[in-house]
């Protein structure tokens, strides 16, 4: 183990140094990290669901600055209009463009992709960003609990019908936002959904964070050979309007210690630019280094071949997939 390695290690095994900005920090000199805005993409074209506030807005800025062109999802599209107008000015890059799309609805993540795919002939980069903690239990139109409908099955149902532009787009990345909350919870397929009278909203976020994980293994196994490179991550503890509506006390505790948005957003940024992420496949990372899926080993054993079928079955049904999913075509070199 190098020098490096072992203050990386130090650093990730309490939460308290890794996830606030003191990981960010050491982290970001000791493996020298490369600037955000010396990155160049022009001409490609990136998804950015939940970009009006938050990290989704702190990429989007960055991603604006490095020339992206970019399609910005939120649910309101004055909110939506009023990022695009910020990011615009600020930037100065007029392609940024915005569908208002809740998550949840997969009428309307039907309606996002088709829109997609009809103004854009590539797609590069898809990022699965959108998310809440939500205190009380709420629904969404199918009836699915509202967390796993928004950041579980909506985005799969928009990876599904955007595979096959991501696929003729060379080097192209799915990216998923997920939660270091999810290293408390075990995969469950029967307990995906929490009922009414069991509801707290931490233990709900965290069931569907580490469903995206797995689910993202899943799509880099079944999908890598396409050539599609899919990637979750979590951003440490960051400042944004999403935690403090959530998590009060915390965010007035912790306040002084946690990263800025645009330190949270940093990894989602660069494993959308730089090259490195394109040598694996599948991986869950922080500060710009792939990272373990398991703290403790009750969450590692209840991974089981069947549990990851049975979730891909059951994502799959609940919006209207074939879950054998007819191999998207070959990409096109
Ligand atoms: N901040 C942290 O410390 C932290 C830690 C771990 C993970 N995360 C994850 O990071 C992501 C961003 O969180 P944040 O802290 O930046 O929260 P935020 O400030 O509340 O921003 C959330 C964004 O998601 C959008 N959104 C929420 N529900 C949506 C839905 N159903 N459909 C479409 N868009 C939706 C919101 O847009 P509209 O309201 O305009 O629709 C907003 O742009 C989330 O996935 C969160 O779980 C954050």
């Amino acid at each position: 183990m190098n020098v490096r390695n072992i203050v990386d290690a130090l650093i990730e095994a309490p939460v308290i140094t890794s996830f606030t900005r003191i990981g960010y920090a050491v982290r970001a000199r000791l493996d020298a990290w490369q600037p955000l805005g010396e990155y160049d993409l022009s001409g490609r074209v990136i998804v950015l669901t939940g970009a009006t506030s938050g990290l989704g807005k702190a990429a989007a800025m960055q991603l604006a600055e490095c020339g992206a062109t970019l399609v910005l999802v939120g649910r309101d599209a004055d909110r939506n209009e009023k990022a695009v107008a910020a990011i615009i000015e600020s930037s100065g890059n007029p392609n940024v463009t915005q569908v208002a799309a809740d998550m949840g609805d997969y009428e309307q993540v039907k309606a996002l992709a088709y829109r997609v795919l009809a103004e854009h002939d590539r797609l590069d980069v898809l990022i699965h960003n959108a998310g809440a903690l939500t205190p009380d239990r709420r629904t969404a139109p199918d009836g699915t609990e509202a967390t796993v409908a928004s950041q579980v099955i909506g985005p799969f149902l928009l990876t599904r019908l955007l595979l096959e532009r991501l696929a003729t787009t060379p080097q192209s990345r799915v990216l998923t936002m997920s939660s270091g909350g999810m290293y408390s919870s075990a995969l469950t397929v029967s307990g995906l959904q929490m009922s009414e009278a069991e509801y707290r909203g931490t233990e709900q976020y965290a069931r569907a964070k580490r469903a995206q994980v797995v689910l993202n293994e899943m799509w880099a196994e079944r999908f890598g050979s396409l050539g599609i490179h899919f990637q979750a991550m979590h951003p440490g503890w960051a400042s944004t309007p999403g935690v403090d509506a959530s998590l009060p006390t915390f965010s007035k505790i912790m306040g002084p210690l946690l990263r800025s948005p645009e330190q949270g957003a940093d990894t989602l940024v660069w494993l959308a630019a730089d090259e490195l992420p394109l040598r694996s496949n599948g991986g869950f990372w922080l500060d710009r280094r792939p990272r373990s899926t398991h703290k403790i080993p009750r969450t590692k054993s209840a991974e089981t071949l069947d549990r990851r079928q049975r979730l891909w079955d059951w994502v799959s049904k609940t919006c209207g997939i074939d879950p054998a999913l007819p191999d998207a075509n070959p990409r096109a070199e």
